[in-house]
């Protein structure tokens, strides 16, 4: 459904140094820089997925979002969404694909989000019958049917985002991209926008790209991740395997009937929690085996758990940059 290849941007700004005499002498010379805010991204989807893409700020997804929504041209590569190139703006495509930013408005501000959705039927010649069941059904679940009247301007974030969402997906588009969707939405906001949007792909089998820094949301939606850091895709493949491949240590949790002075504890290092009744690590997979041991011989151990890193925290430490893998 999606194919990408190669596909790099490179934005080219003018830099002036600060100061009238530069200003003047800029009038003469001009000095660029080129920034390389996608580099070489390949990657392709097949149809009713649904991925997300993670990226610290700066990392280049909406610039490759808005490539593959015809927004922007590529410096290079090739790309085809449903077998369409996007940047040609062809209409076959713009009728069957949408673009949700969370950062920015795309109802009108002054109108009634539905004044904007009749608008959208007219524009994607949605059938009447078609748009008033879909209305129904989409605001309805959405919780957001007693909004529709009042002036977008008006409304909350949360009630904004449920109606961009709405008049989004009115034309039931076959390709979606979600750039940050729920920003700025509260738990319960997120929540119901997460179950709408899972419903949304399941029921249509509509593909999605989504991004998002909210963990939950990608992990509630997302079995396949894209990782994008400075342009470049680090890593595509399962959310579960990415905590295998980026986190080379697991969280041992050791029940004991005794209390242990940190002092005594072997490997002591790698403790990130002692309690009453136990004593957590964070520890290397190839310590495991060595500590429990050590618990096992000297210690009345109840029980013994191994788990994975939170994927928050595995994410947090490739995008602060900390090679946890060495
Ligand atoms: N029109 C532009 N001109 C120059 N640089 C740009 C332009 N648009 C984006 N950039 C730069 O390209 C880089 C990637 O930006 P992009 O918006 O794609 O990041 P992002 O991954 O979406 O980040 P965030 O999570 O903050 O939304 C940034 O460093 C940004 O400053
Ligand atoms: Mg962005």
């Amino acid at each position: 459904m999606i194919h990408v290849e190669s596909l790099t941007k490179i934005f080219r700004t003018h830099v002036k140094q600060p100061g009238l005499l530069n200003s003047v002498k800029s009038l003469f010379h001009r000095e660029y820089t080129e920034f390389v805010a996608a580099d070489s991204v390949t990657f392709s989807i097949e149809e009713g997925a649904l991925v997300g893409m993670l990226g610290a700020n700066g990392a280049g997804k909406t610039t490759t979002l808005k490539m593959l929504s015809g927004l922007l041209h590529p410096s290079s590569g090739i790309a085809t969404v449903m077998g369409f190139i996007p940047w040609e703006r062809q209409n076959e495509f713009r009728r069957n694909f949408s673009l949700v930013m969370g950062q920015r408005n795309q109802l009108w501000w002054d109108l009634p989000a539905g004044d904007s959705f009749l608008l959208n039927k007219e524009m994607y010649r949605i059938a009447e019958h078609d748009y008033q069941q879909r209305l129904k059904e989409m605001s309805e679940r959405l919780d957001i049917a007693d909004k529709l009247h009042v002036q977008v301007r008006k409304l909350s974030l949360g009630e904004r985002m449920k109606c961009e969402l709405i008049g989004a997906l009115l034309h039931y588009p076959k390709v979606v991209f979600l750039d940050e969707p729920t920003i700025g939405l509260d738990i319960v906001a997120q929540h119901s926008l997460r179950e709408f949007i899972a419903e949304f792909n399941k029921e249509q089998g509509t593909t999605i790209i989504l991004t998002s820094h909210y963990m939950d949301d990608i992990e509630a939606l997302c079995k396949r991740v894209i990782l994008m850091d400075e342009g470049k895709i680090q890593y595509d493949g399962a959310l579960s395997a990415l905590v295998d491949q980026f986190s080379s240590e697991k969280i041992l949790t050791i029940m004991i009937d005794q209390e242990i002075e940190h002092d005594a504890i072997p490997n002591n290092h790698y403790v990130s929690e002692i309690g009453k009744d136990h004593i957590t690590f964070k520890v290397p997979k190839s310590e495991i085996a060595q500590i429990t041991s050590h618990f096992l011989a000297h210690f009345s151990v109840r029980d013994i758990s191994i788990s994975e890193m939170p994927v928050e925290e595995v994410i947090r430490e490739i995008f602060s940059g900390k090679n946890i893998n060495s």
